[in-house]
């Protein structure tokens, strides 16, 4: 999920999160989107931070992939680029989806994106794409659940009023928030593409206390922000029992096949 503006902070926050990222990703599903890569075709990862997702492919074996880099931060884009000097970095935004480099691409890619972004997004996307013939990898899509264990009162209540913050205004439009998965997958079908989802939770102990730390404090700043007067003494709570609690946050990964297209890439 997306909860932080400040950009240091976010890479930050990119960094921290990115073990559980890679952890969580159904290895299933990223197999067939690095698959449907005909060779010497390049993959354009939409929203791409540090590179996260270019770490994930070739953590699974998928590690000689062209990659082109978008994203509206600067910041991030010279992170991508110290750590893949082989990628091109290009400064622009996902929304003005005419505008997309789709030349020699054989995939679009994106992770922890979708839910800042609207239906008409998705359908202008998925129409450009579905013209191009090109497949679309979506990860790590928040789904609206967070479960920690042990409980505390005030959990449904915060976790209510952080997924109504979720899908408030981002930029003009309404965010799909944790409905982003299902409505992009609706919005694909919708243009011919087959689309398959699969669960990728976070699943987090006490090792992970820094990252359950840095979450409730994102958590509770938008949950107050969209009113929930309990966020501040929850995040309290929950902070100190970081080093004992489990949490699980449901994600969901995504792709989409054009009609008539066939896995090429091994
Ligand atoms: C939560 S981060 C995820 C980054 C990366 N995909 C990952 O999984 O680590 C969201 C990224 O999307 C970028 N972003 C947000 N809105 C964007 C837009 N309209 N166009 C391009 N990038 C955008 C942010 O700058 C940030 O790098």
């Amino acid at each position: 999920m997306n909860q932080i503006s400040d950009t240091q902070f976010q890479a930050d926050w990119l960094s921290l999160r990115e073990a559980a990222d890679h952890a969580a990703r159904d290895a299933a599903l990223l197999v067939r989107a690095a698959q449907c890569v005909p060779p010497g075709m390049r993959v354009l990862d939409l929203g791409s931070g540090t590179g996260s997702t270019a770490r994930a492919f070739a953590r699974a074996g998928h590690d000689r992939v062209q990659w082109c880099f978008l994203d509206t931060d600067e910041a991030h884009l010279q992170l991508a680029k110290a750590r893949h000097p082989m990628a091109e970095c290009v400064m622009g935004s996902v929304t003005d989806v005419e505008a997309l480099p789709l030349e020699h691409v054989g995939l679009v890619t994106a992770s922890a994106l979708l839910d800042l972004m609207s239906t008409a997004w998705v359908d202008a996307l998925a129409a450009r794409l579905g013209q191009a013939g090109v497949p679309f990898y979506a990860a790590l899509s928040f789904d609206g659940r967070m479960r920690w264990e042990p409980p505390v009162a005030a959990d449904a209540d915060v976790s209510d009023a952080f997924n109504r913050h979720q899908r408030g205004d981002k930029g003009g439009q309404a965010a799909m928030g944790p409905d982003a998965a299902q409505l992009t997958a609706n919005g694909f079908e919708a243009h011919g593409f087959a689309v398959t989802l699969a669960g990728s939770d976070w699943v987090l102990g006490p090792d992970d206390a820094a990252l359950q730390d840095e979450f409730v404090a994102g958590v509770a700043r938008a949950a107050e922000e969209a009113g929930e007067v309990q966020a501040a003494s929850w995040a309290g709570v929950r902070r100190k029992a970081a080093g004992h609690s489990a949490l699980r946050v449901g994600h969901t990964d995504l792709l989409a096949v054009p009609a008539g297209h066939e896995a090429t890439a091994g």
